[in-house]
């Protein structure tokens, strides 16, 4: 439809069904299998209310989205098609690495080609929009929703948000296969103080802009149709009703156009927050601060019509975010074709296909981080890969686990999933393999809470629990085949319940029961490779000091257990590598690479001096730094050379290259990062950031230069005027594998009238 028409088709529709656009209500009343992710009481909305509404989230399937939309465009006064989103985070059905590990492949591209593959699935299945990719920065492993998002570091969300923001839309929304994406949650949702989930943010404006709000620009500027204002409050504000966030810093700065919608009730809770005295007052705020679409609540159902007859707020207000949905349909192409791709032959086709689980299984093998991979004293060689002579004794109760997905995977199904031990029986000798559970996944007293928390019919098996008596008898069988395996696989981690929305956690480490056994294992037998499951950065330290090997494999998805095993026989050498710090313990948090140098730092990891800014009792450096993964190759990259000391007058750039040499036994992948420091500016910069990386992928032997182009935009920041510019001075450079380098070179930015 022309624009015109649109203008004409708005002017045409009455206030109440203007209104009806901007109100979303939950699939819930349409299908009792729809996901719910927020109280819900169905009975506010009227009939009427319900079957006028403008958007519907959290259903699925090409069938019952065909009825629904029929019935409703044939009652509907202008036959407006109604939009269906979903949660489609990391996969609809085949499920891909949760977010932060698909941070961990440092991969743009294969991201993108997920995100493509998750909206395939969804559009088959008649979905229009998804309520991804969350580009929120995270620095604290207690949030839950740390596994939702790709990471600590401004530069590599930001990349990483643009890339699933392609996957989703491609050119353009309305193209086969295609959904629309909405980049959440405006702004600074993963700052929740103390961790814990929808607590406030304090933030200043200086960091807001310099490291929280690049991520969700970027998914705007990748063209991202929507955006969702977050939970939070922001220095007093809920995002919800932020005029200055939502007005100035998105719609004027960002140049957003696009539909802007709530959060899950977010705009009822701005009542709860003592933000608003009630809900006329709530609708006011919002939707003068230009949130179109309210998600779940009855709040613009019930009022914004009224308020507008009364003079309260303007009816251009409703015009223009009415407007902006019926675009946003347009853009889908729902008015020509209500159903989009959705489409049920299709559905069987896509769904699961053996191009997305081959695409699930590459990017699960390319975000499993190695951690962690010692010699033997006794063979001279390391523990990883797996020996093809060794007997292997697999152990831990996350090796016949199908629950190898996130909590934000919701329409994926445990029985899709292949597990290590179905992956191990497939593709390693039977005869060498062993497998035993050995322990519940977690205590009791932690089923329990997650029980009462979270639902309670799940049962114990859905929760990996056991009865004394089976506990010792696995634990007894556990041991017996450790004794008699050469080598120890132990399969721990945290349970998929304990991550994502409402979990946040103040012990980030292995369940006890699981590390109860890991020690009476190593008792028996010491050549341990640990792999490591979970939502978030979990404390590893005891882990991590006895066994010999640990991989990080997050929450990997359908295709996880082939994946495992893919890195663990060497079919896949590792190459992940960490997109957030792995803390030494809880107390560190938060912690990450790209802090502020104190005026009294740690002159290096060996500084005894007691007035720094330090702990006494833990180090100020994270167990595994942002960046670092280990390969079962070894890389050398050369000292950075630059081809010049300094970028100013005609000269734009300079080049700085390593040669980065595969020096090791096997082929190989290295992710080569270039980090940045401002030696000193006007404000006070990080001691590092990223800037670049190259991933490198050599024989062995062979060699290849690896050259970054370094440009005065590179070098920007906001300054204390939160003006976006570049300071003339020196500037330290890194090229290396992982956060944690030393040696880097300087180079000048001469004044800028030079420039
Ligand atoms: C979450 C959002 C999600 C929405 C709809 C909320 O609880 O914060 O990220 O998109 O529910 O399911």
């Amino acid at each position: 439809m022309t624009d015109k028409k649109l203008r004409e088709l708005l002017n045409d529709m009455t206030l109440e069904e203007k209104v009806n656009q901007l109100v979303q209500i939950p699939g819930s009343y349409y299908d009792k299998n729809a996901s719910v992710t927020g109280g819900i009481e169905n009975s506010r909305f009227s009939e009427t209310q319900r079957s006028q509404a403008g958007s519907i989230l959290g259903i699925t399937g090409a069938k019952t989205l065909r009825q629904i939309q029929e019935t409703y465009m044939e009652n509907h006064p202008h036959h407006i098609p109604l939009l269906f989103m979903l949660d489609v985070i990391h996969g609809l059905r085949t499920i891909f690495p949760m977010p932060l590990a698909l941070g961990a492949t440092f991969d743009p591209n294969l991201v993108e080609l997920t995100a493509q593959a998750a909206a395939r699935e969804s559009a088959v299945s008649g979905i229009h929009v998804t309520f991804a990719p969350m580009a929120d920065l995270v620095r604290d492993a207690r949030w839950g929703r740390v596994m939702e998002s790709t990471g600590e570091d401004t530069y590599l969300n930001s990349l990483m948000t643009a890339a699933m923001v392609s996957g989703f839309q491609g050119n353009h929304p309305g193209e086969p296969e295609r959904i629309a994406a909405c980049v959440k949650h405006f702004a600074a949702y993963g700052k929740p103080e103390g961790g814990r989930e929808y607590s406030n943010v304090e933030l200043s404006e200086h960091a807001l802009r310099e490291f929280y709000l690049p991520a969700y620009e970027s998914g705007i500027r990748a063209g991202s149709e929507l955006v969702m204002a977050s939970f939070n409050t922001l220095n007093g504000i809920p995002s919800s009703g932020n005029h200055w966030l939502m007005q100035k810093v998105l719609r004027k700065e960002m140049g957003f156009d696009g539909v802007l919608i709530s959060d899950w009730a977010s705009i009822e809770e701005m009542i709860h927050h003592g933000f608003c005295q009630d809900e006329k007052e709530a609708a006011k705020k919002a939707i003068e601060a230009g949130v179109d679409i309210d998600m779940a609540t009855t709040i613009y159902a019930n009022h914004l019509a009224g308020m507008v007859k009364s003079g309260e707020i303007t009816e251009a207000c409703i015009d223009e975010a009415a407007y902006r949905v019926l675009r946003l349909k347009n853009r889908l192409g729902l008015f020509e074709n209500p159903f989009k791709d959705g489409d049920e032959d299709k559905e069987k086709e896509v769904i699961l296909s053996g191009e997305h689980r081959a695409l699930a299984r590459k990017a699960a093998r390319e975000s499993v981080v190695l951690l962690k991979n010692e010699k033997d004293v006794q063979t001279g060689k390391k523990l990883l890969p797996v020996n093809s002579e060794e007997i292997v004794a697999f152990i831990g109760p996350y090796v016949q686990s199908k629950g190898l997905h996130s909590t934000w995977a919701i329409k994926g199904r445990a029985e899709d999933a292949v597990s290590i031990r179905e992956a191990a029986e497939e593709n390693m000798v039977n005869e060498n393999v062993m497998f035993a559970c050995g322990c519940g996944m977690m205590n009791r007293d932690n089923g329990m809470i997650l029980k009462r928390h979270i639902d309670e019919t799940l049962t114990e098996a859905d929760l990996g629990i056991f009865d004394e008596q089976t506990e010792k008898q696995i634990e007894r069988e556990a041991l017996e085949a450790a004794a008699k395996a050469s080598l120890v696989v132990l399969c721990l981690g945290e349970h998929r319940l304990l991550s994502g929305e409402a979990a946040s956690r103040s012990d980030i480490g292995i369940p006890m029961v699981q590390l109860e056994l890991f020690r009476k294992v190593s008792e028996v037998n010491p050549r341990i490779v640990t792999v490591i499951f979970g939502g978030r950065p979990l404390d590893l330290r005891e882990i991590s000091e006895k066994s010999m090997a640990v991989l990080e494999v997050w929450l990997p998805g359908t295709e996880g257990g082939n994946a495992i095993v893919d890195v663990l026989t060497g079919a896949y050498n590792p190459s992940g590598k960490l997109p957030v710090s792995f803390p030494y313990s809880v107390g560190q948090i938060p912690v990450h690479y790209n802090e502020y140098a104190t005026g009294r730092p740690l002159n290096g990891k060996e500084d005894i001096a007691f007035y720094r800014s330090r702990y006494l009792d833990i180090p100020n450096h994270p167990l595994y730094p942002f960046g670092y993964g280990l390969s079962y190759t070894d890389f050398v990259i050369s000292p950075v050379e630059l081809s010049r000391k300094t970028i100013g007058g005609a000269e734009k750039s300079l080049k700085a290259f390593v040669t980065v040499k595969n020096a090791g036994s096997r082929k190989g992948t290295e992710t080569v990062q270039l980090y940045i420091r401002d030696i000193a500016a006007s404000v006070v910069r990080p001691v590092k950031e990223l800037k670049g990386i190259c991933k490198v992928t050599l024989e062995q032997g062979e060699e290849q230069k690896v050259e970054f182009e370094i440009t005065e935009e590179m070098l920007q920041f906001h300054d204390a005027d939160g003006r976006l510019t570049s300071e003339p001075g020196s500037y330290l450079l890194w090229i290396d594998n992982s956060s944690d380098t030393e040696a880097g070179a300087e180079f000048a930015l001469e004044r800028k009238e030079h420039i």
